[in-house]
């Protein structure tokens, strides 16, 4: 089952009432295992890479990042009952060295580990969480996004992918750019400039005094 699409429109304080819990914004609709599995190739996933996923639901995208592509991982899940579960099958398939779960509201964790961040959520969530993945996340740290972009932020990459079912999915890969800082440039020297210094080297007795630029 899907992410209906005509649930996009409704605020995210609309899903706040709807979910009960305060904190919840979004409701539990599972990535087919395939598809979880080709937004994790699409961000090249290495065992290198630390991955998030923001509301992890039942865990299996962090269960299959440890299990297929050999890194560590992180699952962020604010409902309780969906926490015990993901850990519970952690137990089970003792995989409590490589993955963990935080029972968190996704605004409030602390996701500055993440080289691969994956998100099922809807553009009104991932609009409010836009800010802390852009502070969070290092230099070229990937976000995947499934079937809902990230506003303000153009993908490097869109793919139309399909789960065993036929069911068409779209994938939004961004990656976190350097910071473009502004140079500091020191201000051109106008003809003024030139005729201060000449004047000032005259009042000198031509010793090397030099206007500041
Ligand atoms: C559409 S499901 C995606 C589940 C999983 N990522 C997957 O792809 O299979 C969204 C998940 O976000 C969780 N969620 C909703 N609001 C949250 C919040 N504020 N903090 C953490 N998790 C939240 C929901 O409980 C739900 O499990």
């Amino acid at each position: 089952m899907r992410w209906p699409f005509a649930f996009g429109k409704y605020s995210a304080a609309w899903w706040k009432q709807r979910l009960g819990a305060p904190d919840r914004i979004a409701e539990f609709y599972p990535t087919p295992l395939c598809v979880a599995r080709q937004m994790l190739e699409l961000a090249e996933t290495s065992p290198e890479d630390v991955v998030y996923d923001l509301g992890s639901g039942d865990g299996r995208i962090p269960i299959l990042a440890a299990q297929e592509f050999g890194c560590r991982a992180v699952g962020i899940e604010v409902d309780d009952k969906l926490y015990r579960l993901s850990v519970a099958r952690v137990a089970e398939l003792e995989l409590g060295n490589q993955v963990s779960f935080q029972r968190i509201n996704f605004f409030e964790a602390d996701f500055r580990p993440a080289t691969v961040v994956t998100l099922y959520l809807l553009s009104v969530v991932n609009e409010q969480l836009q800010p802390r993945l852009g502070s969070h996340l290092r230099t070229g740290a990937r976000i995947v996004s499934l079937d809902f972009p990230v506003p303000g932020w153009k993908p490097e990459d869109v793919r139309q992918v399909h789960s065993v079912n036929e069911v068409e999915y779209t994938l939004y890969l961004y990656r976190r750019r350097p910071l473009r800082l502004p140079v500091e440039r020191p201000e051109r020297r106008t003809a003024n400039d030139a005729d201060q210094a000449s004047a000032l080297s005259d009042r000198s007795g031509g010793q090397n005094l030099q206007p500041k630029v």
